[in-house]
């Protein structure tokens, strides 16, 4: 088991073993994510699907249910007869609880094939996770070549994240655990370190020398649908910012790796983590936001609160937050990153903005203010790149100039249809790459980090400031002075 072993080269037949096999992600990511690998012809290989259930879904229920959402990831020409055999190559297995003598059938099925590398992908609760790993290392499930895919949230603290861990490396090495965070799949922001590691314009000016602050958003015009109970133990602290944004954050922030490799990769990020600077009761209250969404109108729709949709009154859970926070080394001495992620937000959009510093000296005779150049990279909807700088005004007369944006959209620049974030992580913990996953190190970090905005929010007075459903969130004449950066920065549509 303690092997490092070359998975790639050796193993190309797997079996898929999807716990929550009935689950929402199982029908909207994971199966719709294997149907168009397997189309775009990426898996020659032998290889099965095996679902597990808890309850006992009809064959016919389960297979109609995914046909249905496989036909809903299609944003291109497939035929129902490739749906179909795709649809029968799933196998239902129902296994109520971890009880061992539960597992016979799975056993029996994984064992008729040899020489299949064994993936098992927890998309349970995770207070599932430790038992079901148990089950399968004592019913002899687990191999060298096995691999174990975990879905967040992992834990609600540092100290339940660190229980799971036990629970969970008891039956599977380091090597063996993919932690998964879909923001690391999506295209754009894979495009993060080709545009940072690939082009020497930039890394030459990624630093506190030459940029103002950097600000990280991603805000969606979603609620929090049909997971309340999950939700409102989360809130937008844990749900988003503990892994999305700080992973967008290290992936902005690190040094350039002497090459891609996961290792080399995932150390990087972790050094960002390491110098984050930890709140203090004071910064807490000066830096952090949180607010929760209240009715509203979005795109025309009315929306209920966030209370009533989780119909609990009383319910302090955030459903947005902002935070201004430092990474302490040399590179970033002194610049102001900005986070914010809200629900229920006037427009969906993620975005990562780099605002550079002003030029030293306006020599222009007018003296009108020199915008700061600004990189922006639009992760979500539209995926493109702006990099806005300050242009002449055609005329004579003298100079007058204004911001324009040199704009790379990437649905101009290529054709090809962009695969889905979950395409590509699962493609990678097939053929064995850790780089796109988060390392347990990484993950204490981010708790340590995380951990000292919520216990400081737990041992103050600062409550939520209610927001309108459908607007920028919490902002302006409603916040004391020193938290007025929140809203000054939103960009201007
Ligand atoms: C998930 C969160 O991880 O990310 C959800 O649990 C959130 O609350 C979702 O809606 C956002 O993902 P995306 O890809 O739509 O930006």
């Amino acid at each position: 088991m303690n092997k490092k072993i070359k998975h790639t080269e050796v193993f190309q037949s797997f079996n898929i073993i999807v716990f929550g096999g009935d689950g929402d992600l199982a029908f909207r990511k994971i199966y719709p994510a294997l149907f168009h690998r397997d189309q775009d012809q990426q898996l020659l290989c032998p290889y099965n699907i095996i679902a597990i259930t808890r309850k006992n879904p009809t064959e016919f229920d389960f297979h109609a249910q995914l046909i249905h959402f496989i036909n809903d990831s299609k944003e291109r020409e497939t035929s129902s007869l490739s749906i179909d055999n795709f649809s029968n190559k799933v196998k239902l297995i129902q296994i109520e609880d971890t009880k061992i003598e539960n597992y016979s059938e799975l056993v029996e099925y994984l064992n008729s094939f040899t020489n299949y590398q064994n993936i098992y992908y927890f998309s349970t609760p995770s207070s599932a996770f430790g038992p079901i790993a148990k089950s399968l290392k004592k019913v002899g499930l687990i191999h060298v070549t096995s691999k174990v895919v975990l879905e967040k949230p992992l834990g609600y603290s540092l100290s339940s994240s660190n229980e799971i861990n036990k629970e969970i490396t008891q039956a599977f090495d380091e090597h063996q655990i993919y932690r998964i965070d879909h923001y690391l799949g999506k295209e754009t922001v894979q495009n993060l370190m080709v545009l940072r590691f690939a082009n020497n314009l930039f890394e030459r000016a990624w630093d506190s020398e030459h940029i103002d602050n950097i600000q990280i958003t991603v805000a969606e015009t979603l609620g929090v649908e049909k997971r309340a109970a999950y939700y409102d133990n989360s809130g937008a602290l844990l749900d988003m910012v503990q892994n999305h944004l700080l992973q967008l954050l290290c992936l902005v922030a690190m040094e350039p790796p002497h090459e891609l490799g996961a290792d080399e990769v995932r150390n990087e990020k972790l050094k960002v983590l390491r110098a984050l600077r930890p709140f203090t009761r004071e910064t807490v209250q000066k830096d952090t936001v949180k607010g929760q969404y209240t009715r509203g109108t979005i795109q025309g729709e009315e929306v209920q609160s966030y209370l009533e949709d989780i119909e609990k009154f009383g319910s302090k859970t955030e459903t947005f937050v902002a935070i201004k926070t430092y990474i302490d080394n040399w590179r970033w001495k002194d610049v102001p990153f900005y986070l914010r992620t809200g629900k229920r937000m006037f427009k969906k959009y993620s975005e990562i903005v780099i605002n550079f510093k002003e030029v030293r000296h306006n020599i222009f005779p007018s003296k009108e203010k020199l915008n700061n150049n600004k990189l922006i990279i639009r992760l979500q909807p539209e995926e493109r790149i702006e990099l806005v700088q300050m242009t002449k005004i055609p005329g004579p007369g003298g100079y007058r100039y204004k911001p324009i944006a040199l704009k790379l959209d990437y649905i101009d620049s290529f054709k090809e249809r962009f695969p889905e974030a979950y395409e590509r992580l699962i493609i990678d913990v097939i053929r064995g790459n850790q780089t796109l996953f988060m390392s347990q190190d990484e993950l204490q970090e981010a708790w340590n980090w995380i951990e000292s905005i919520t216990s400081n929010w737990n041992s103050t007075t600062q409550s939520n400031i209610l927001y309108e459903s459908g607007t920028w969130g919490p902002g302006g004449d409603v916040l004391d002075e020193g938290s007025s950066w929140i809203t000054k920065s939103w960009r201007e549509e």
